[in-house]
């Protein structure tokens, strides 16, 4: 697969796991792909966007008073014409009830309700939170609304507890996003 062409937005939300998507950032970076890193401003309390700016050799934009961003569009709806997959890791509890009632108050949920493409969204939390019927009313909404839902993997969980909450896999995230930029490939 050619990844030198392909362009994958990546929103971090405010969770532990945020540290994780710095990998994912990185391993699609060293493809090729161009990554834009999105952030909503707790996902910036977990960790700095220069660490994102500095692997992915991209400006992060973390706010939505961002005029033209990359593109000579506001950044929200510029970023979803030339992308191929928009990646959501970790998706807090909070940030999946905004995308399922279409809020735009950050930057991450703000390029969702502007994005017609494929959608990745990777929850991570608390397992408590995790089974929250809230939380599993929002994730059906976000399933019938054709998102891929992956994860949350079961064990330990920074919060102390043992149970469902964690971050999928990185190598079975990478897994979907890649089938999904192999299948807009074929298309
Ligand atoms: C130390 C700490 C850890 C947290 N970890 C998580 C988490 O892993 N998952 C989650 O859904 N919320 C977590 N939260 C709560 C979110 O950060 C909070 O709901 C925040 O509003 C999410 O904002 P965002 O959705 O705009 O990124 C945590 C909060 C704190 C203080």
């Amino acid at each position: 697969m050619n990844w030198e062409s392909r362009k994958i937005i990546l929103g971090v939300t405010g969770g532990v796991a945020a540290y994780k998507a710095v990998d994912l950032a990185s391993r699609w970076t060293q493809r090729g792909a161009a990554v834009r890193v999105r952030m909503t401003p707790a996902a910036c309390r977990f960790i700095q966007p220069l660490t994102f700016e500095s692997v992915t050799r991209s400006e992060v934009i973390s706010e939505i008073w961002h005029p033209v961003g990359t593109h000579d569009r506001p950044e929200h709806i510029g970023a979803g014409d030339d992308a191929d997959v928009f990646v959501i890791a970790p998706a807090s509890a909070d940030h999946i009830a905004r995308l399922a009632h279409g809020f735009g108050d950050d930057v991450v949920c703000l390029t969702a309700l502007a994005w017609d493409g494929p959608t990745v969204l990777c929850p991570a939390m608390n397992d408590r939170m995790w089974q929250n019927p809230a939380v599993q009313t929002n994730i059906r909404i976000l399933q019938e609304r054709g998102f891929h839902i992956v994860g949350p993997g079961m064990g330990h969980l920074a919060c102390g507890s043992t149970g469902p909450g964690r971050l999928a896999d990185l190598d079975e995230i990478d897994e979907i996003v890649s089938g999904l930029i192999a299948a807009r490939e074929l298309s």
